[in-house]
């Protein structure tokens, strides 16, 4: 899946979702392709006339019955075919023209954060970001638990799997109103204007989880990996589970993660982090001869001197 336009991948400041996984392998039955298509068939000749659209909704990475039953076909269809499909076209609209058409999707999620005080392609861009994060967060047959680097880490910053989960589970019910809990990797960094900050030992490096209100994830905290999602509006579950949202959240938990894909995205994550403190250490580097450069204001007064006798 490719979000981004040729021109912006290279700047990316971060990896998109799709980046993050090996090319969806569908592996699905002729009849069940016939039916997906043809109920897809007007969403592809939707998107027909987007050509000269940046951003391109792309469908999840399975047909959308390979949830079912635990997340039926409406569903996808309404969340995937009308909510998500809303935002990227909203997104083209409000980009069109503007500065913000030159970025990559990541980067308009960021720069339209702006500290906090939104531009307007904020809501759609964060929106149509997490919702493929999303998407790509399942797979069919899903659920259980994750293995190797992954599951160590999470028995290390939670203490047991169960722990993680209740916190999980716990972030996503509480999450007031509209919004997304997230399992996310957090680079232990000051973040105060003029701190020296050492580099991270493996320890500093923390799995944590966090919950965000509306169309907020964590890309817009520097220094915050995201790897697994779950959406909480209400149009995410409301078909299946009506208001019951924790048994939604249970049995996402339990059938529905694709752990291959955390497990994928914390790798990058680990790679994209050492990639910084590699640019780091190289700017510390290049300062070093500046700072013990004579300071010019040594020579101000003799300037002042010199001046004062012309
Ligand atoms: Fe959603």
């Amino acid at each position: 899946m490719n979000w981004l336009s040729s021109s912006s991948t290279a700047a990316s400041t971060f990896l998109s979702p799709s980046a993050l996984l090996p090319p969806p392998t569908h592996g699905f039955s002729s009849v069940t392709f016939k039916v997906w298509k043809k109920k897809n068939r007007c969403i592809r000749k939707a998107r027909r006339i987007e050509i000269s659209a940046k951003f391109v909704l792309e469908p999840p990475p399975y047909p959308l019955n390979a949830l079912e039953p635990i997340m039926s076909q409406e569903t996808l269809e309404y969340h995937w075919g009308k909510h998500h499909r809303t935002y990227v076209d909203n997104l083209n609209s409000q980009i069109d023209g503007t500065d913000l058409e030159e970025k990559s999707l990541e980067d308009t999620v960021v720069i339209s954060y702006n500290k906090g005080d939104f531009l307007p392609a904020f809501n759609n861009a964060a929106q149509a970001w997490n919702h493929d994060f999303f998407w790509e967060s399942m797979k069919p047959g899903g659920g259980g638990k994750p293995s190797g680097d992954l599951l160590k880490l999470i028995e290390r910053d939670f203490g047991s799997f169960e722990k993680f989960l209740d916190e999980f589970k716990t972030a996503a019910a509480t999450q007031f109103g509209s919004g997304w809990a997230w399992l996310a990797y957090k680079e232990s960094k000051l973040d105060v204007g003029n701190a020296v900050n050492p580099l991270s030992s493996d320890e500093d490096k923390k799995l944590v989880v966090v919950k965000t209100p509306n169309a907020v994830n964590p890309l817009v905290w520097n220094y915050y990996h995201p790897l697994l999602t779950i959406d909480v509006w209400e149009h995410a579950y409301y078909i299946d589970f009506e208001t019951r949202r924790p048994d939604y959240i249970s049995v996402f938990m339990d059938k529905l993660v694709s752990w291959d894909a955390v497990s994928s995205r914390l790798e990058q994550a680990k790679a994209r982090m050492m990639e910084r403190e590699k640019e780091a250490e190289r700017k510390k580097r290049e300062e070093k001869p500046r700072s013990s450069e004579p300071n010019p204001e040594i020579y101000s007064d003799s300037d002042a001197e010199l001046g004062a006798d012309e």
